[in-house]
């Protein structure tokens, strides 16, 4: 079968790039690519022939069995169909049900690649992630272009300045790459978002989960947010004022099913300080500011900058298709079981069924729901109350064990300096200091940060080894007794290391 890639329209990105042409060969398919198709992503024409594909004129690119794009067709492109050809491209059909029975009406067999089912086994064809993910990397670049300070704060012989404050309004893809960008740029971040389950993954991103029990959702049973209750709403407006009018940079990503709340309110604008960026990426949904002209960048009378830019993932057109070019070759992965060139469709397969529009003539749309990857058994949700009730029981069963721990620590260091010889409490003092700073130290080190200081850590073990290897041989009974529980807790360090290395890399295996 031959594979078309057209030129898109007013879109920069292209549905492959010469790499997944290369992968779209092996395959099985022949592949045609419309001249000029990849200019505006830097793919030239000349790349995708050494990559093994026809540059052809936009007819032959129609005129193909599968036809793979980025964006739906025009209405004339649409007529020129043949019947029994297969589209895939993002024809958002929940929204355009002019479009989907057209499709149905010449016989074409329309995949919509902005449907896949949100289920794990899906994700790498997922080009709604894809695209959410490029969109919160690039709002941060965009924030950086228009905020008139630095990211990163500075110590200077000529003085110094503060780090960027930078709030993220949504922690779902976008926001969490909006959270790594904007914390790899060296700015202070805090982020928010009504599903609590989120807070780990904003922690482990280097931020601040900025935590608030009156608006926080029980543990959404699908991953999504629903709908806030007055009173949450109350209490996100409170929250969104006060971190609002001490960020530089707002980002804010709300989505309820697709459709925008309002986060920022036109009153938090006006209580901002001057020169500071709000990046709204719900716009296209309408914008979660109220101030947001979607598409354009206001600054308004008190100098605060909003940017409600919708093509952020065509400002990076390279990246964006090479991304979106890889979701669709593992799309068509799965659309060719016999790697023969051949498409087969599969409705059993709930993301292939999921992903169909229409069947050569037959409408399948909408289609059947799809239980997703985050959604619990009836028995494991629990009511809100019960849970916030045992997740406090916990805390202070935690924080008594702690303190009974602390007790037995010093009693026992309280003994042991009392029957030790007076060259030894000096050792001991040092021992115990050196337990408290480098508590202090690890628990306050970025998550980030933790497999470096895993490699610290077996460095120290190393040493200690090595030490307790050399006393190991002593004439004194209790020395040498004293070196091998040393050399046994280091090994258990480097070995467990080298286990948790082990087994981390094979989770990047594709055999296993
Ligand atoms: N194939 C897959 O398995 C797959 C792919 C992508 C996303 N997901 C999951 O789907 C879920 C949603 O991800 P998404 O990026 O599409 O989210 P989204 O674009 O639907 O929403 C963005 C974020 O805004 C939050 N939000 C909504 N209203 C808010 C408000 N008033 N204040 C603050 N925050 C608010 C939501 O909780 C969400 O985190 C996540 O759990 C994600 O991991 C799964």
């Amino acid at each position: 079968m031959r594979i078309g890639i057209p030129r898109e329209g007013r879109e920069r990105l292209v549905a492959a790039t010469p790499a997944t042409v290369a992968q779209l060969r092996k395959l099985g398919y022949d592949v045609v690519v419309e001249q000029g198709a990849g200019e505006c992503a830097s793919y030239p024409d000349e790349a995708y022939a050494d990559a093994g594909a026809s540059v052809v004129d936009a007819r032959a690119v129609w005129e193909s069995d599968v036809v793979t794009a980025v964006r739906a067709p025009s209405p004339e492109r649409l007529a020129s169909l043949a019947e029994g050809t297969t589209l895939v491209a993002m024809l958002a059909p929940h929204s355009e049900p002019a479009l989907v029975e057209a499709l149905r009406e010449r016989g074409v067999t329309a995949i919509a690649l902005d449907a896949v089912p949100r289920i794990s086994r899906a994700q790498s064809i997922d080009v709604l992630s894809t695209l959410a993910n490029v969109a919160g990397y690039r709002a941060v670049i965009e924030a950086a272009e228009e905020y008139s300070g630095m990211f990163t704060g500075q110590v200077t012989a000529a003085g110094k300045t503060a780090p960027a404050n930078v709030f993220v309004i949504g922690a779902g893809v976008a926001g969490l790459a909006a959270i790594g960008a904007a914390g790899s740029l060296g700015a202070q971040v805090r982020a928010f978002d009504v599903r609590p389950e989120v807070g780990e993954q904003i922690e482990s991103m280097g931020a601040q989960f900025v935590r608030l029990e009156a608006a926080q959702q029980e543990v959404s049973a699908d991953g999504y947010a629903r709908e806030l209750t007055a009173e949450q709403e109350r209490a996100t407006m409170d929250l969104y004022a006060a971190e609002t009018a001490r960020a530089d940079i707002v980002i804010t990503t709300a989505l309820v099913r697709g459709s925008a709340p309002t986060t920022i309110t036109a009153d938090m604008v006006a209580a901002m300080r001057p020169g500071s960026v709000i990046v709204d990426l719900a716009a296209s949904g309408g914008g979660n500011c109220e101030l947001t002209v979607p598409g354009e960048k206001v600054v308004t009378a008190n100098g605060v900058t909003i940017l409600g830019y919708t093509d952020l993932t065509s400002r990076m057109a390279r990246h964006t298709s090479q991304l979106f070019g890889t979701n669709v070759v593992n799309l068509l992965r799965l659309l060719t079981p016999e790697r023969d060139g051949r498409l087969t469709l599969d409705l059993e397969d709930p993301v292939q069924r999921g992903m169909t529009v229409t069947r050569a003539g037959e409408l399948l749309w909408p289609p059947p729901p799809v239980a997703v990857s985050a959604a619990q058994s009836p028995a494991a949700q629990v009511d809100p109350a019960a849970q916030a009730r045992a997740t406090h029981e916990a805390a202070q069963r935690r924080r008594r064990r702690r303190s009974v721990l602390y007790g037995a620590g010093a009693a026992l260091a309280f003994v042991l300096l009392a029957l030790s010889p007076a060259a030894t409490v000096s050792h001991l003092t040092v021992f115990a200091l050196a337990v408290i700073v480098g508590f202090y130290v690890i628990n306050n080190v970025a998550h980030a940060l933790h497999t470096p200081l895993m490699s610290q850590t077996n460095a120290i073990s190393g040493i200690i080894l090595v030490g307790a290897l050399l006393q190991l041989g002593s004439a004194d009974l209790l020395v040498s007794a004293i070196a091998f529980v040393a050399a046994s807790v280091a090994s258990i360090n480097i070995f467990g290391g080298f286990l948790v290395t082990y087994r981390m890399l094979g989770m990047f295996r594709k055999d296993g």
